[in-house]
């Protein structure tokens, strides 16, 4: 069952930018790439690097700590040391406000 939550404003983020958000005791990276926004785990799920400090390109993010690559569309690992994928949350857009999908 769907459970939007409210995590900030289309004008937090620019394209090709990303940002993370605490709501409801997790951490929550949303990231904007062609008008649109994902979101995804903030923490790499090698051994928990900060994602939101890592590099945005297109749609690949890069942990800063070991280089895996993730596809913020999907969470998917393209690249390693990480194997396991990131978690992903649909994202709404209502008006000037961003939602997330928490579950
Ligand atoms: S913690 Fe992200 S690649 Fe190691």
């Amino acid at each position: 069952m769907a459970n939007f939550v409210k995590v900030g404003k289309v004008s937090d983020i620019k394209d090709k930018q990303m940002k993370s958000f605490q709501i409801s005791g997790k951490t929550i990276l949303i990231s904007r790439f062609g008008g649109k926004f994902y979101a995804t785990d903030e923490k790499c799920t090698h051994v928990g690097g900060p994602l939101s400090n890592g590099k945005l390109s297109d749609n690949i993010i890069t942990c800063p700590w070991h280089g895996s690559k993730f596809d913020i569309k999907t969470g998917s690992v393209v690249e390693g040391p990480a194997k396991t994928p990131l978690k992903t949350f649909e994202v709404k857009v209502e008006g000037e406000d961003l939602l997330v999908n928490l579950q």
